[in-house]
């Protein structure tokens, strides 16, 4: 997930405009209108694109606040040949160059279709819906040009925007609001693939949803919620599970009161109840809203919190209850889903490079230089503190349980601030994305009908989504996968210089997501093979140029967080 230091972060965008030389306009015919798209020629072959085809009413005015709405046929021929604007947000500058519409706007339910080779109703390829990342409250569907993994794996891929930020996810948590806005934009989304890919050639019931990040947290909240039966065969969840302690923000009404606060729709000596505060909070405008979010999502100054402020709530609709006991409860409606599907899961082995940036700021207050390396008591007092202070109810023995797990004993060695940096970012990797991750694969492992497979994405890639790193962090950092699952035409710089090693590995993971998107199974000719998670042995794939099979990621540090830390919490030992 992208930390809020981003929403600060205005961006000075590069003026990219596209090519259309080549592109030649098609027309197509569908259920709910015509339309027209582009079909472009890629190393020989063809991709069709439908861009910005709308799946949802316009969620303004009246309908800020509320479950999409269907948007239904269209009446005139829809263009469907440019991308759509991007939900509210502040735009970062590194995906600047990727994107050819720099508008944001409220009206920005939109999704794009990408259909390999032929255009025809007659095929029935299977298809994969995205759901982009971006600490929900950034990102945008169009981000990932799709076209070369349609291409490589034969697949019609489908992108999608949802609402983000105190747009997609404000909720005063009773029915005024109740929240999640964003979750039901993809709900809706993939109701309307799953009505209206066959126009397209694809196949309604071979569908998989896949998503990094906060894609990969939406992800593992559609795979447990009861409305998504019947939507999707398949999962891929990439750094993201809803298992981890801050997949539910719990704090999603003080936030709203907050902006009511700043916009003036509160009185300030009594709570306005929500119907007058989401009304007045209607009549503002978007632009406002926006502006005042980080306002209203500030935490306090000089606390190190990794507290989610903006996000999805457990509203007993969408979650019938909190995802663990979703999960625990065998007869629940969201498990029935979860046992249904075929899941793969994954993280990188340098996640923890995302922590760097909400470290940066406490530098000087804590005296201490992240050039050079974490010192241990920072891990200790700092980190360690913080973690248990916010998710296990300050809990002194989980504190000293972490900083133990992740000390770096060895303190003779010339590099030992760098490789206690490295230990500490990977606790904070690994609390919040891998044992949460290992845990979803090993309930899903147990008893269900689905197929379960893991990777661990482990090439620093030569162009990074994320850039900024310590020059200590050794791996692939939080969303390093990306370009090797949408190609690196899609997604590295035309001047970055493309390895043959990089290639290889790119076209491997495209095939292997794609073959698990057919059939839930991503192994296939020359590939090295996958086997599946199994709860005797946990075998996982290392992405590499040398890509192996492997059982049991870093156990001793799944055992602090799947094992030790229950325990202590059950025991109820260090509680202050
Ligand atoms: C961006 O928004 C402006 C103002 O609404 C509009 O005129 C322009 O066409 C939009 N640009 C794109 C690429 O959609
Ligand atoms: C579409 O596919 C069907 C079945 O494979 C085939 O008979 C037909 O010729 C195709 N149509 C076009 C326009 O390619
Ligand atoms: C899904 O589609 C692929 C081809 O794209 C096909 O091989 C496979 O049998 C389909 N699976 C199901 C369950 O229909
Ligand atoms: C809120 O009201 C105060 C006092 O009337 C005014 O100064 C301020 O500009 C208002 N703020 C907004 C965001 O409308
Ligand atoms: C503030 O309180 C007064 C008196 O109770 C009420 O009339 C007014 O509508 C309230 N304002 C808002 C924005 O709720
Ligand atoms: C499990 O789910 C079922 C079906 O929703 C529900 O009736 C039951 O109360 C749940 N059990 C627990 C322990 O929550
Ligand atoms: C932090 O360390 C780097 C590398 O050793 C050094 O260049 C920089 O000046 C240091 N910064 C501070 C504030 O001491
Ligand atoms: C956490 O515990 C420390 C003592 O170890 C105490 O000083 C602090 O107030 C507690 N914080 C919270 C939020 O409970
Ligand atoms: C994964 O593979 C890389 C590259 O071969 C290797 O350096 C690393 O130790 C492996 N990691 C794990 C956890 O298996």
């Amino acid at each position: 997930m992208g930390e809020y230091l981003y929403l600060t972060l205005f961006a000075v965008l590069f003026v990219y405009t596209e090519s259309l030389a080549e592109d030649k306009i098609i027309n197509h015919e569908t259920t709910l209108g015509r339309l027209q798209g582009i079909v472009k020629t890629l190393n020989e072959e063809n991709i069709y694109q439908f861009r910005r085809v709308p799946y949802a009413k316009p969620p303004v005015d009246e309908l800020r606040y509320r479950l999409p709405i269907a948007a239904g046929p269209w009446q005139y021929k829809l263009d469907a040949t440019q991308f759509g604007p991007s939900c509210m947000q502040y735009l970062l500058q590194n995906d600047a160059w990727l994107l050819p519409n720099q508008n944001v706007s409220e009206d920005c339910l939109f999704l794009n279709i990408y259909v390999p080779r032929e255009l025809n109703k007659s095929n029935r390829k299977a298809a994969m819906i995205w759901i982009h990342g971006g600490g929900f409250t950034a990102g945008q569907g169009m981000l990932c040009d799709a076209s070369y993994l349609a291409l490589e794996g034969d697949v019609i891929v489908v992108t999608i925007n949802y609402r983000l930020g105190l747009f997609g996810f404000l909720s005063t948590m009773d029915d005024f609001a109740p929240g999640n806005f964003g979750l039901w934009d993809q709900h809706l989304a993939m109701i309307w693939v799953k009505e209206n890919i066959a126009d397209y050639g694809g196949d309604p019931s071979n569908i998989t949803i896949f998503g990094e990040s906060a894609g990969g947290y939406s992800v593992g909240m559609h795979i447990i919620s009861r409305m998504s039966r019947g939507l999707f065969q398949r999962a891929i969840s990439e750094s993201g599970t809803t298992l981890s302690p801050r997949a539910l923000v719990t704090n999603a009404l003080h936030v709203a009161r907050r902006l009511g606060q700043i916009l003036n729709c509160t009185n300030s000596s009594v709570h306005t109840d929500s119907k007058s505060l989401i009304s007045c909070l209607r009549a503002k405008s978007a632009k406002d809203i926006l502006e005042r979010t980080s306002d209203a999502l500030r935490h306090e100054p000089g606390v190190l919190s990794l507290i989610n402020r903006v996000g999805p709530v457990m509203d007993g609709r969408f979650f019938e209850d909190f995802p663990e006991n979703i999960i625990k409860n065998k007869t629940s409606m969201g498990r029935l889903v979860f046992d249904s599907v075929d899941l793969m899961a994954g993280t990188n082995n340098a996640e923890g490079g995302l922590f760097y940036f909400s470290l940066l700021g406490f530098q000087k207050q804590y005296q201490f230089n992240l050039s050079e390396g974490i010192p241990t008591k920072i891990l200790c007092s700092l980190i360690a503190n913080a973690f248990a202070r916010d998710f296990y109810q300050n809990n002194s023995a989980v504190q000293s349980a972490i900083c133990h797990r992740y000390t770096v004993n060895d303190i003779s060695t010339a590099n030992s601030l760098e490789e206690q940096g490295r230990q500490a970012l990977s606790a904070y990797a690994d609390m919040f994305f891998v044992a949460p991750t290992q845990e979803t694969l090993v309930k899903h492992a147990c008893g269900s009908k689905g197929k379960t497979f893991q990777y661990l994405f482990s090439k620093q890639p030569i162009y990074p989504w994320i850039q900024e790193r310590p020059r200590w962090l050794i791996g692939a950092n939080h969303a390093g996968e990306l370009p090797f699952i949408f190609g690196l035409e899609a997604m590295y710089k035309p001047s970055v210089p493309r390895t043959e090693d990089e290639v290889k590995l790119s076209k491997k993971m495209m095939k292997y997501w794609t073959n698990f998107a057919k059939r839930g199974d991503p192994n296939g000719p020359l590939l090295p093979s996958w086997n599946e998670f199994g709860n005797d042995k946990r075998y996982y794939l290392n992405l590499s140029i040398d890509s192996r099979i492997m059982i049991d990621l870093w156990p001793d540090r799944m055992k602090l967080w799947l094992e030790d830390i229950p325990d202590i919490l059950r025991q109820g030992q260090g509680i202050m």
